[in-house]
């Protein structure tokens, strides 16, 4: 098992008054298994991810990684979100060589490391550029470079490409999973697009609206050598997508009247 989440429940003290963000969550993570989470805004689906990666302890319950409860900075996971952590004073390979740095990895070997990262993503030749002179795909792409840099075990990806256009989304789509493909990482996923969450996921878990609820597990049947490109016209992923849709559309509709 990677992650195990055993009756997680979290509260945010606001203004004095408690407010309860997530409430019993159970749920067990294998490790090689990419997991989706989908949800209505403001369900506690970044909270989790917090508390996944130690940055936020729970309230009540335990969250045990690769056998260890999480009780602080969790280092064995790599952490990507929206808003990605690229420096502009950075050239493109000392971003990439900047988690290798944290976890005290020689300086000879982090430029090789880097380079090879690069070249995984499709970026080998821009580690002397500025993310400035980059497209937003690029941009994208380097901190991809960088969450895979010190070769975590599991990733935590919290909308990462949450405001890439379509076309990008897909080609972003189609570099994870060749990545997951070769490597087989645990990861946790993310998204507000339900499409995407089917798309690359092979379990979709559909948060209730707050406080934040496991409401419904989904086991999407298609290949795990899937292309994204043309995932959602299969049979698989009609089926899937109606099922969770079914499930997600009430609390979104709830969230919008509250
Ligand atoms: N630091 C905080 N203090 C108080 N409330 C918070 C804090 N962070 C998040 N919340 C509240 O917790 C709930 C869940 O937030 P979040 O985890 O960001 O949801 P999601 O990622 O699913 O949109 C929301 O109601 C949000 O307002
Ligand atoms: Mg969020």
């Amino acid at each position: 098992m990677s992650i195990s989440i055993q009756a997680v429940r979290k509260a945010y003290v606001a203004r004095g008054a408690e407010r309860l963000a997530l409430d019993r969550v159970d749920l067990e993570i294998a490790a090689g298994e990419f997991v989706a989470f989908v949800g209505p805004s403001g369900c506690g689906k970044s909270t989790l991810m917090n508390m996944i990666a130690g940055i936020l302890p729970v309230t009540e319950g335990v969250i045990v990684h690769e056998g260890r409860p999480v009780r602080g900075i969790n280092q064995h996971v790599g952490y990507m979100t929206q808003a990605d952590a690229v420096l502009p004073w950075r050239t493109v390979r000392q971003n990439v060589e900047l988690p290798l740095r944290f976890h005290g990895v020689p300086r000879r070997d982090r430029a090789a490391r880097a380079e090879a990262m690069l070249d995984q993503v499709g970026l080998a030749g821009f580690g002397g550029s500025f993310p400035a002179e980059l497209s937003g795909g690029m941009r994208k792409r380097v901190a991809l470079a960088q969450l895979l840099a010190y070769g975590p075990e599991t990733l935590l990806m919290d909308e990462p490409f949450g405001a890439l256009d379509a076309q990008l989304k897909l080609l972003m789509q189609e570099q994870l999973l060749r990545i997951w493909t070769a490597r087989r990482q645990t990861v946790v996923f993310v998204t507000h697009d339900l499409a995407e969450a089917i798309t690359l996921a092979q379990r979709v878990v559909v948060f209730s609206g707050r406080p934040g609820r496991i409401k419904q597990i989904e086991d999407v049947a298609l290949p795990t050598d899937r292309d994204p490109f043309r995932a959602r016209f299969l049979p698989e992923f009609e089926r899937a997508y109606t099922r969770l849709w079914e499930a997600l559309a009430p609390e979104i509709r709830r969230g919008e009247a509250a």
